[in-house]
């Protein structure tokens, strides 16, 4: 398959429907998981492949505590045992790793983890990979709103240089470009409380296969599905107007 082109420069996952997928096969929810994180691993290596510099992917959100406890623990748990088996190999292809969402909820033994994932590979250049973990779009905007308005109220900043990217550039993904592209698996059609306020302009693309099943081919469709949108910001494009 030929490259598709414009590919996009950032691109944003939610990776839905590794229960389901786990279910169907008369499987523990949490082989679903472990799978999940085997399509995540494929879905870097083809973004690599691509030259695709951003890739950003919820892994768990701040909603997700609600689930039973032994699901949480056992999810927390393969994020660490994938990190432990994945970061020599990820530093090795040239991803630089960084968490993004409140981390102090998670016990110690994860949160060096994530740290020493973040430090390992912190001067890697081919592929920023964020990992969205107890982290909500809602609750990332107000927290940007209360830091903003307390340096104002320590008299650093007026309240007229709040602007689009002041504000955008408090919140977890900072000054980063917002992603071109979102994707999202498992058949439901909406955000679920993920990067809303960067995703304004992204591309929304949405499919039926459950993310475990998510493979190259699923991910070459999206892009090229990408290259034939035609991007407007609010503009006209190449719509002709009398
Ligand atoms: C949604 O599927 C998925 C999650 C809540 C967890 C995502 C985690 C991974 C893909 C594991 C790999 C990640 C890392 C960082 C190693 P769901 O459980 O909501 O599926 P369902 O909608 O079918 O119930």
């Amino acid at each position: 398959m030929s490259t598709p082109d414009p590919l996009p420069h950032h691109i944003a996952i939610i990776m839905d429907g590794n229960g389901r997928w786990a279910l169907r096969q008369g499987r523990p929810r949490t082989d679903g998981h472990e799978a999940g994180s085997d399509a995540l691993k494929r879905t870097i290596e083809s973004a690599l492949r691509h030259g695709i510099p951003l890739l950003t992917v919820y892994a768990f959100s701040s909603e997700n505590w609600r689930r039973p406890r032994s699901e949480v623990r056992k999810l927390l748990e393969l994020f660490l045992r994938a990190l432990n088996r994945e970061v020599r190999e990820l530093n090795e292809n040239g991803v630089r790793i960084r968490f993004v969402g409140n981390r102090s909820a998670f016990n110690p033994a994860l949160r060096d983890g994530m740290l020493r994932a973040e430090k390992q590979t912190a001067d890697n250049q081919a592929l920023l990979l964020n990992v969205a973990v107890n982290y909500g779009g809602h609750d990332d905007i107000a927290r940007a709103a209360r830091h903003l308005a307390a340096a104002v109220e320590r008299g650093e900043l007026s309240s007229s240089q709040i602007d689009i990217e002041r504000f955008g550039a408090e919140l977890a993904l900072g000054k980063l470009p917002a992603p071109d592209l979102f994707i999202r698996t498992g058949g439901e059609r909406r955000l679920s409380n993920f990067l809303p306020w960067e995703l304004a302009y992204t591309e929304l693309y949405f499919t039926d296969v459950l993310w475990p099943d998510f493979g190259v081919e699923h991910f070459e469709a999206a892009l090229a599905d990408f290259a034939n949108r035609e991007r407007r910001f609010g503009g006209l494009g190449q719509v002709r107007h009398a």
